[in-house]
């Protein structure tokens, strides 16, 4: 059994906290969590941000999950302190700040990771004790440092008391367990580059003395290729070309930046987790903070905290369920049916995080091969899945069916769903569309309305409610309305038409789970859909893991002509080097040998 202290903090803390743990319950691991108090109530009402309770729950137990703090200027500091602690020469001392320094966690590891389409992958290795955050911070100089500034023409015209300096204190202790971490992680991690980020064209002695350490310490891993770079370059190239990285080491306030803009490579704080490692203690959280804004309205992305949670279930040697939360989130972050606000979806923190465990929960049970095989279907285009079906012979096209919203895609199973005409001489509703409420999540909804594009059997509301019920997409034999809404919700919709005209009374509910025939093409409840900007077509279920297996060999040989004909291989030729008269063939996308 571990023990955790877990501390929810400011903010979201709590509710990105609440939501993981409730993920963490349908492990069944052996944790005991023990909650505890931190953050700015603590600060308001105790003048002491971290208790001397909380210290202690610290001590007493293995590792820590902390939410996030509210840290807020000197000033606001000071003004919402408790009446009578006003005045009294408390200061504020950044909580999280305070247990990095004093329970000596020297290493803030900060994974980048391309979640769904995995093009990059790389840590931050933030020191995390000393360099500008060591808390040599004055405004007004004492004779000391006055010595040290004085020679400076802007110090001259301001004299001392108009003089502020922060110190960057970098020292052999410090930088050598650091770079000790950064190699050790790299090793145990398969990267294979270490880049040590730093500014020594313009801090030329304290980045020699790194450079001196870094070079000591290299001689020893010859596998792993090491670098210096300027950290405004390194800013450029995690934008630019960030599958250039492995691990970055980099002093305290370089990495802080870096982390940052780490996590907006890999599409906000809503998604980067961190740990803070020393070598008797260690606590995890994620890199956003408390962002107030957001607090109370169940809108926080808690993926960021449930990567988090993996990061502590890794350090705390629970490497498989930490795997498999890792991979329930890029399950439900690649499906984009349920996601927050930030990834552009619509569902709030709980929902999301009931998604994960709901894949979690897949993944244990046996039925994972089937959603498997939908998920790779989901990232292959529909021209690749189209030449495998070709090659077995099978047609799948949905003819007439167009994509509607620019850039969705999506896979899911089959549920059929069967209209018909209504005689107009009758006025009411009919509710059609209630079949949505049952419709389970992971499917892809396919309406047959015999291609008419006289009413509309889908819109914006129904959008909303199958995003919310986590359903994959939607293909109308028949036609939608509320086009700029669907398109602003990013949702997966494919019709035959568009017209503004109600369906409500003109037709009713005939069958679901019931085939569907459209075009040439039979529809059964289970089948695979799949569709993208070309538009959508069905693979059948008996076909599904053949037609995978083929049409990755086709986006792996097409990718592979493409490759050759950039670097200036004649089409011709590029295409019989790789097999292209067969390129769904095992085999294909090696070069041939004759
Ligand atoms: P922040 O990380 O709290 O929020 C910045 C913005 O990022 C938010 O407005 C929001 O747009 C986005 N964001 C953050 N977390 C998100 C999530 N889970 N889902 C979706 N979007 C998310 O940074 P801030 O606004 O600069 O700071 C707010 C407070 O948090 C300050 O008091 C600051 O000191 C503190 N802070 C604490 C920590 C920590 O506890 N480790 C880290 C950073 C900031
Ligand atoms: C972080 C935060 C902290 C830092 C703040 C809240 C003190 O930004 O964890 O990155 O600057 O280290
Ligand atoms: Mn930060």
């Amino acid at each position: 059994m571990k023990s955790v202290a877990v501390l929810p903090g400011d903010g979201i803390g709590p509710e990105v906290t609440t939501a993981a743990l409730d993920v963490v319950d349908t492990l069944g691991l052996p944790l005991d969590l023990r909650f505890g108090e931190i953050g700015w109530e603590c600060w308001r009402q105790e003048g002491n941000p971290v208790p001397q309770r909380t210290w202690k729950l610290l001590d007493e137990t293995d590792t820590c999950l902390l939410g996030a703090i509210t840290s807020k200027p000197l000033r606001e500091a000071e003004a919402e302190l408790a009446p009578e602690l006003r005045g009294t020469g408390l200061t504020f001392v950044s909580p999280v700040v305070q247990l990095r320094q004093r329970l000596s966690l020297y290493a803030n590891v900060r994974p980048v990771i391309d979640l769904v389409d995995r093009r990059f992958d790389f840590t931050v290795i933030r020191e995390n004790t000393e360099g500008l955050y060591a808390g040599f911070d004055v405004h007004g100089l004492d004779d000391a440092l006055w010595n040290v500034v004085r020679e400076h023409p802007n110090a001259q015209a301001s004299g001392p008391e108009a003089s502020s300096v922060t110190l960057r204190l970098q020292t052999e202790f410090g930088m050598d367990r650091l770079l000790a971490y950064g190699f050790d992680y790299a090793r145990s991690h398969g990267y294979t580059r270490l880049t040590l980020v730093d500014k020594p064209n313009v801090l030329r002695h304290s980045s020699n003395h790194l450079r001196e350490r870094l070079e000591l310490r290299a001689a020893a891993h010859p596998d792993i290729e090491t670098e210096i770079l300027n950290v405004d370059a390194v800013a450029l190239w995690m934008v630019r070309r960030p599958e250039r990285f492995g691990v970055l080491v980099a002093e305290n306030m370089f990495g802080d930046i870096l982390s940052d803009l780490g996590a907006g490579v890999m599409g906000g704080l809503g998604l980067a987790p961190s740990g803070n490692i020393g070598d008797r203690g260690s606590y995890f959280e994620p890199v956003h903070g408390s962002a107030p804004g957001m607090a109370g309205q169940d809108r926080a992305n808690p993926m960021a905290m449930l990567l988090t949670v993996a990061q502590m279930l890794d350090h705390l040697e629970l490497p498989v369920p930490a795997d498999d939360l890792r991979a329930a989130v890029r399950t439900v972050a690649a499906r984009r049916t349920t996601v927050t606000y930030d990834m552009g979806g619509t569902s709030g923190t709980r929902r999301v995080a009931q998604a994960v465990a709901g894949e979690l929960a897949v993944s244990e049970g046996e039925s994972s091969a089937p959603d498997d095989v939908v998920d790779r279907l989901a990232r292959l285009d529909t021209a690749s899945v189209s030449d495998a079906l070709d090659s077995l012979g099978v047609g799948g096209g949905l003819a007439g069916i167009a994509a509607r919203v620019p850039g969705a895609r999506a896979a899911g199973r089959a549920f059929t769903v069967t209209y018909r005409p209504v005689d107009g001489a009758e006025p009411g509703f009919r509710n059609a569309a209630n079949y949505l409420d049952d419709v389970p999540e992971g499917s892809f909804v396919v309406v047959d309305n015999a291609g008419s594009t006289a009413c509309t059997n889908w819109g914006s509301l129904l959008t909303r409610l199958a995003q919310r019920r986590g359903v994959r997409g939607t293909a109308l034999h028949g036609s939608a309305r509320d086009l700029a809404e669907i398109r602003a919700a990013a949702y997966p919709l494919f019709s035959t038409g568009v017209t503004m005209v109600s369906g409500k009374n003109r037709v009713e509910l005939a069958a679901t789970g019931q085939d569907v025939i459209i075009g040439d093409v039979t529809v059964r409840p289970g089948d695979i859909v799949v569709a993208d900007d070309n538009g959508a077509l069905v693979v059948p279920a008996e076909h599904a893991t053949e037609v995978a297996d083929r049409a990755e060999r086709v986006e792996r040989t097409e990718g592979a002509i493409a490759e050759a004909v950039d670097t200036g291989l004649r089409l011709d030729e590029a295409r019989r080097r790789f097999g292209y008269a067969k390129p769904w063939d095992d085999g294909a996308a090696q070069p041939s040998r004759a």
